[in-house]
């Protein structure tokens, strides 16, 4: 495997290739990622790995500065994976000057959810989404289903500006427990990490609660609030959306593809999931 920083020397090495699977990540990588590489080889060759952590899209109060970096593991990882290329760019490669160009996503879909949460997230993955994309010229590009709204949007993307690659869902990889797979998780206290995968367990009671015939959401999601603040949670959001495009349904769009997502804290981690219906 060859690890590149160099934007000029990347498109040296994949002039002429036409169906680079390409999966974007951030290092600290888990069985989650190892899993998006493996959907990636199904799709496209060769493959290639990037791992960029994007400052613009850490809040001032987040996680950039800790945020785990290991990249000689990754190497690792990446290696036995038989990945062809990991672009590892450093800022001045991606940021050689102040950003100050940006992708805006549109309100309805870039500032709800997480970007209610996360003011300005989306702009910052898109931007960087956009010039990773730029720099590797896939074919392919893989994200997970874990973060879902990041999936929608980003394919979205792509869609409006005609660029010329196919966005491909990986399903989340869950511990044996149920907890999704997250870089983050390793934020989590022992006790915490028992706690954890509450969150899943909770979606899952909702999503067999609308199968069974059960229309009344509001209710649903009051009962699944309550239990999870009881339990020591603090939600952010618990909501049902339509999977096209994360808008809240209406009363007669039961029938149509859903996902109910969550975000919430469990002490200094906030942990996010998704189930789809
Ligand atoms: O999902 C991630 O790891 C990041 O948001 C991404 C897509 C690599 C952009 O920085």
């Amino acid at each position: 495997m060859k690890v590149i920083s160099s934007i000029i020397e990347l498109r040296d090495q994949l002039r002429g290739q036409n169906r680079v699977a390409f999966v974007p990540t951030m290092g600290n990588l888990h069985k989650g990622h190892l899993s998006l590489i493996r959907l990636a080889r199904q799709h496209g060759h060769p493959v290639v790995t990037s791992i960029f952590v994007n400052r613009l899209q850490f809040g001032p109060n987040e996680d950039f500065d800790k945020y785990p970096r290991s990249l000689d593991s990754d190497i690792d990882k990446l290696q036995q994976e038989n990945v062809y290329i990991l672009f590892a760019p450093t800022e001045q490669d991606i940021y050689p000057h102040p950003q100050e160009y940006y992708i805006h996503p549109p309100h309805h879909l870039g500032d709800i959810l997480e970007g209610e949460f996360r003011l300005g997230f989306f702009r910052s993955v898109c931007t960087v989404v956009m010039k990773l994309i730029s720099c590797v010229q896939p074919r392919i590009v893989v994200f997970g289903k874990k973060d879902y709204q990041q999936l929608i949007i980003v394919r979205q993307m792509c869609e409006q500006f005609a660029l010329p690659v196919e966005i491909i869902a990986a399903e989340t990889e869950r511990d044996i427990d149920g907890l999704a797979l997250s870089s983050r998780n390793m934020y989590l206290i022992p006790s915490e990490r028992v706690e954890a995968p509450n969150l899943y367990y909770t979606l899952q009671r909702i999503r067999d609660s609308i199968l069974s015939g059960n229309r009344n959401f509001s209710k649903i999601k009051l009962e699944a609030l309550d239990t999870l603040t009881k339990r020591g949670w603090k939600p952010d959001y618990i909501t049902l959306r339509k999977r096209a495009n994360l808008h809240a349904i209406q009363p007669q769009e039961w029938h149509k593809p859903l996902v109910v997502l969550a975000a919430a804290r469990l002490g200094a981690t906030r942990l996010l999931d998704n189930l789809e219906i």
